[in-house]
């Protein structure tokens, strides 16, 4: 890709290309020893930070991709006080956590409820073993200066779902644009400036100090998918329609949770069967939407429920028409956990944790994750009164999640959903800054 005006060689690989290796480590840290880690951080860790130019080309990628980001009290940790002007950033997930619908902190891992996690580590590459070993020779170098809080180990699915997330859907298909950047647009991707993601980039037009430039928020959260419940969901509630038979049913019933069927082909497109070749076609997969020129199709969910969850966290022109520019986010998420066994399959219950290790990339975590999560997906009235919330991500701490619009002969019927088939872990807001801050600013 060539790319016009953004230092590519300063600004972390994750952030607009994502590391897209099949095997990735997210190891959270606290520091001990501020004096020491700012050494280390300089001598050890920058020059093993993967650049967005490095991740651009095959032939310059190092075995293992490795990134860094810091939640606020890990920036204070190393006296670094200016504010990076995002009050959510500053306080925190842990302090967020009654705003996102989670159901309080029973479901939390331990070590997110709390402001103890001060960075975490990414480390990304084609095998477990190549990760071990920079985790190992990162560990041994670091010493003392830090102490391991928790890692979660996250790996694509094995073939024929490589891509897919564990409810079966491909993922990773509709990412934005970036101005001066991206050197193709698909059709569809939506199109953004450079400060919708980067801090003090064209768009961005909160104070922020200078160092900050070029650094993203980073939006972590463990998020638990409960497998063999969701696959029973679907095979008892079938749409019933003329011509489907009783598992077509099943399968319309979850692409229309999703908006996607699970080779990626939108709903909006391909209304009642999959497609798969439309699926995997790029110039073709993201090209919708949500407006038909009939305007009764338009204005109804025959084709796309309006809960549908790709039309709840990106509404296209339901909003307007050129595409509003906020409330984008760029996703790099991966799946963690194992297949659903045979066992799980059968007794229809989850006894392994499997899910979604999400991260998302934005200059303004009320402008991007959080109006994604709490006032799009959790909000059963948007984008019109009575639409419910988002049948994968909206939750509602813990209360039943009504939904209407998923039969699409009947958009008024609701369903109650009584389970999440989502469940929040927790996670944190980090900062993910540029090269040169971490070595004129953060280690210092
Ligand atoms: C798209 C699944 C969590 C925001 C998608 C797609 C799938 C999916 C299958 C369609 C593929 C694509 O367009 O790339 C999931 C699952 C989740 C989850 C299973 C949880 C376990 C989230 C969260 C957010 C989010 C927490 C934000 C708050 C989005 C956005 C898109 C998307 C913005 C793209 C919409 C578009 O551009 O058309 N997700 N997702 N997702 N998801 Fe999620």
């Amino acid at each position: 890709a060539a790319a016009t005006g953004l230092n590519l060689d300063d600004i972390q690989g994750d952030i607009l290309v994502g590391m897209k290796k099949n095997k990735q480590l997210f190891y959270f840290f606290s520091i001990a020893d501020p004096t020491d880690f700012k050494g280390k951080l300089a001598a050890d860790i920058l020059p093993l930070i993967t650049t967005t130019n490095q991740l651009l080309s095959v032939s310059t990628q190092p075995i293992t991709l490795v990134n860094i980001a810091f939640s606020q009290t890990g920036l204070t940790a190393l006296n670094v006080t200016e504010s990076l002007g995002d009050s959510f950033f500053a306080g925190g997930q842990f302090q967020d956590l009654p705003n996102l619908g989670d159901p309080g902190s029973t479901n939390w891992v331990p070590e997110f409820t709390g402001t103890g996690i001060h960075g975490v580590l990414l480390f990304a590459s084609d095998t477990d073993d190549n990760i071990n070993n920079s985790v190992a020779s990162l560990e041994s170098a670091l010493g003392d200066s830090i102490n391991k809080v928790y890692s979660l180990a996250a790996a694509a699915r094995p073939a024929p779902n490589v891509g897919h997330e564990h409810f079966g859907f491909l993922d990773g298909i509709s990412n934005p644009a970036i101005n001066g950047f991206t050197a193709n647009p698909m059709p569809g991707q939506s199109n953004l400036s450079a400060g919708t993601i980067l801090l003090g980039e064209t768009g961005d037009s909160a104070t922020r100090p200078a160092w900050a430039k070029d650094g993203s928020f980073l939006v972590f959260r463990q998020l638990k998918q409960l497998v063999p419940e969701f696959d029973k969901f679907l095979t008892d509630n079938p749409i019933v329609q003329h011509g489907l038979t009783r598992q077509q049913g099943s399968d319309l019933l979850g692409a229309r949770m999703v908006g996607r069927w699970k080779s990626g082909a939108p709903v909006d497109l391909a209304p009642l069967f999959d497609d798969p070749v439309l699926g995997a076609d790029p110039t073709r997969n993201n090209d919708f939407t949500f407006q038909h020129p009939n305007a009764v199709l338009s204005k109804n969910q025959t084709r796309c429920p309006f809960s549908a969850h790709i039309r709840k966290t990106r509404p296209r022109a339901d909003l307007s028409t050129p595409e509003v520019t906020f409330g984008h986010i760029m996703r790099a998420g991966i799946p963690y956990g194992p297949e659903v066994s045979a066992h799980e399959a059968a007794s229809n219950t989850t006894s392994t944790e499997r899910g979604l290790a999400f991260v998302s990339y934005q200059s303004s975590i009320s402008g991007g994750f959080r109006l994604l999560q709490q006032t799009w997906a959790d909000s059963a009235s948007f984008i019109h009164s009575g639409v419910g919330v988002d049948p994968i991500i909206g939750a509602l701490a813990g209360a039943p999640r009504v939904i209407s619009g998923l039969d699409p002969t009947n958009a008024a019927k609701t369903v109650r959903l009584t389970t999440d088939f989502v469940v929040s872990r927790g996670g944190e807001y980090f900062f993910s800054p540029s090269l040169s801050a971490i070595a004129s600013k953060l280690s210092v």
